[in-house]
């Protein structure tokens, strides 16, 4: 067992392969029957699957990374800089842009009645303009300064330590605005479509 789930790949694969199994289970019997459907059921898996790796590794920031740096021994710090935090926000800003590209293709037919607020689509509005600014952030205002405070590019320690509390300051922006970020995503279709 534990020969086969060590690998991440063979993890991913079953993970991908028991989906395929509840998809069939569940719905097989619709399969074929309308495309349009099967294209929404599929965005929508991919979005809310690439939202919780971008959000639960924003959380994982938040809740651990942060908090804990201050109290890491000099020495130990490296591991984190150097192995941890960058394959993190690797898997970070990808994730944002699937959850984006994702969700615009969900929102197809009303992108415009939402984006402008028009009525019946505010709540989802709010929500897609939240995760759009949420993920501006992550693609050009941390992962840049983080790319400084994790010494990936070269800078002076002023620069370093400068990096370090931007990409901090707007990774807790994002904390902030991911609660009503999620209330937009299930405001439209779980409880009113304002
Ligand atoms: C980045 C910008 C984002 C855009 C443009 C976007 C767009 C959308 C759209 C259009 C829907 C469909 C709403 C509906 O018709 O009911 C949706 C649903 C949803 N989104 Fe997002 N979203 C974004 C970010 C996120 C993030 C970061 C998460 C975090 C997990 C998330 C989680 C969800 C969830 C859980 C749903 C509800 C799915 C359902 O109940 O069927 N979204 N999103």
């Amino acid at each position: 067992m534990a020969a086969v789930l060590g690998k991440l790949s063979n993890a991913l694969l079953i993970g991908l392969a028991l989906l395929v199994l509840a998809i069939v289970g569940f719905h097989g019997g619709f399969i074929g029957s309308d495309a349009g459907a099967w294209t929404q059921g599929f965005l929508r898996v991919v979005h809310v699957w690439a939202g919780i790796l971008w959000i639960g590794l924003l959380y994982y920031f938040n809740f651990v990374q942060i908090p804990t740096m201050p109290a890491v021994p000099a020495e130990l710090k490296p591991g984190v800089t150097k192995y941890i935090a960058p394959k993190a926000l690797l898997y970070f800003r990808h994730g944002s842009l699937l959850t984006l590209i994702a969700g615009l293709g969900l929102a197809g037919g009303y992108l415009v009645e939402a984006l402008t607020f028009a009525e019946g689509y505010r709540v989802i509005g709010m929500g897609m303009w939240l995760g759009i600014i949420m993920a501006f952030n992550v693609w050009f205002l941390i992962w840049p300064n983080q790319k400084i405070a994790l010494g990936i590019v070269e800078a002076d320690a002023d620069a370093k330590a400068k990096a370090a509390k931007t990409a901090m300051i707007f990774s807790r922006t994002n904390f902030v605005l991911s609660f009503p970020m999620l209330y937009g995503m299930i405001g439209h279709g779980h409880i009113s479509p304002v």
